[in-house]
């Protein structure tokens, strides 16, 4: 059985020195023209202890953005701010794929171009969720209820996929290792493959598996066409209700078909964000298989050729009893790694972890909360023979 620190073939042409992949973290701390900057790069570099480093969600075109801040991948300042992060994580040895999204709905007409309205599968507005668009003097956030969106009409889908194609171009050449498509969450992908929500009549609506999922597919393959189809990750989040999502009877039957879909195209992997209650309450002891509570993830695993992740509330403990089942191959951890940038180091030497504080997640304070968590020093009696390093 593979533990967290064996290393992990991806696709055909990258291996991974282990199995823990640093999961993607909005950060908000871009500069002016949402472009990566040095202290992104530091950030990341810091991570590179990681077998994957996912990185934060990017946007494609100005009208995609949700959250201020977030970085995009569309204008060539922004492709050397990129490469400037991609080159620090290689110095260190690490891998990286970007991140990228449209969040459809969930955005706010202050961060459209022109003040316009944002575009979903639907005009339904997410009347529950949040967004953040701006930073207050403390550099704290500003919130406001996601805006009443218009649908994307059909027309207007092949220049969508072209915004797509053109950021993966763009992923390519900032020296990424790969993009993973953000199709969880409740962002724009999603809202399409939601049976409830997705109430469109044209080849693009929720009736069938084909139409709901097609508009992600036609995605999947300009990035197959950019990057080469085993460079390409898929993150999906069944069963989430994050962003207003409505409860879909339909969603095993998407992500079945979807895993049939991305298996014939030999993506390189599938992101699973899955967290079942009891886990989270669970001590690591008590975690088995049948604290996994259904068996969603090994029919995923049965249904899908590629690499499998899985995200969500993982401790180092409950991740190799994860590993252990079979059923997925490399394990996610996102809020541990905001306070641990060594923290493949610390499971592997069971070194205690820091804890982040929860307001820093998202402000901007610079170095403050985000590159300023020290790696863990073992001591002079990890040095000494016998001792634990
Ligand atoms: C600060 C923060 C920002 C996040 N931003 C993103 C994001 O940009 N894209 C995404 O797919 N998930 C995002 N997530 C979700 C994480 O990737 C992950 O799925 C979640 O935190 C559960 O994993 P954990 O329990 O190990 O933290 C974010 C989570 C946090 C805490």
């Amino acid at each position: 059985m593979p533990t967290l620190f064996d290393h992990h073939d991806l696709g055909s042409r990258l291996v991974l020195k282990n199995r823990v992949v640093m999961a993607p973290m909005t950060r908000t701390r871009t500069s002016d023209g949402d472009v990566p900057n040095a202290l992104m790069a530091t950030y990341y570099g810091q991570r590179a202890g990681a077998g994957l480093i996912v990185t934060e969600a990017t946007d494609v075109a100005p009208h995609s953005k949700g959250y201020v801040r977030t970085p995009g991948i569309y204008t060539d300042a922004q492709v050397e701010g990129w490469r400037s992060v991609t080159r620090e994580v290689h110095r260190n040895g690490g891998v990286i794929f970007l991140q990228i999204w449209h969040v459809g709905r969930l955005a706010h007409t202050s961060l459209m171009p022109n003040g316009e309205a944002p575009c979903g599968a639907t005009d339904e507005r997410a009347s529950e969720s949040d967004v953040f668009v701006a930073h207050d003097a403390h550099g704290r956030l500003v919130f406001e209820r996601a805006s009443p969106p218009r649908p994307i009409r059909t027309d207007e889908i092949p220049g969508l996929v072209d915004d797509f194609t053109l950021a993966f171009r763009n992923a390519n050449r900032a020296g990424f290792d790969g993009v993973e498509i953000h199709a969880a969450n409740g962002y724009l992908f999603e809202q399409f493959m939601n049976s409830s929500l997705n109430t469109r009549t044209d080849g693009y609506g929720g009736a069938t598996p084909q139409t709901r999922t097609r508009l992600l597919l036609e995605v999947v393959d300009a990035a197959g066409r950019e990057m080469g189809p085993d460079r390409v990750g898929v993150r999906l989040s069944p069963y989430g209700h994050y962003g207003s999502m409505p409860a879909d009877p339909h969603v095993e039957e998407t992500l079945l078909y979807l895993c049939d879909a991305l298996s014939r195209r030999a993506v390189a992997y599938l992101h699973l964000v899955y967290q079942l209650q009891p886990r989270g309450n669970a001590q690591d002891s008590e975690f088995n298989e049948t604290h996994l509570g259904d068996d969603l993830v090994r029919k995923v695993r049965e249904a899908f050729q590629g690499s499998l992740i899985w995200t969500g509330g993982f401790t180092g403990g409950t991740a190799q009893t994860a590993l252990e089942t079979g059923w997925v191959d490399l394990i996610g951890f996102g809020r541990p790694f905001i306070a641990n940038p060594d923290l493949v180091a610390r499971l592997q030497n069971g070194w205690p972890l820091a804890e982040a504080d929860r307001s820093a997640m998202y402000t901007r304070n610079g170095e403050k909360g985000y590159t300023d968590f020290p790696s863990f020093d073992p001591g002079p009696e990890a040095d000494a023979p016998g001792g634990r390093a």
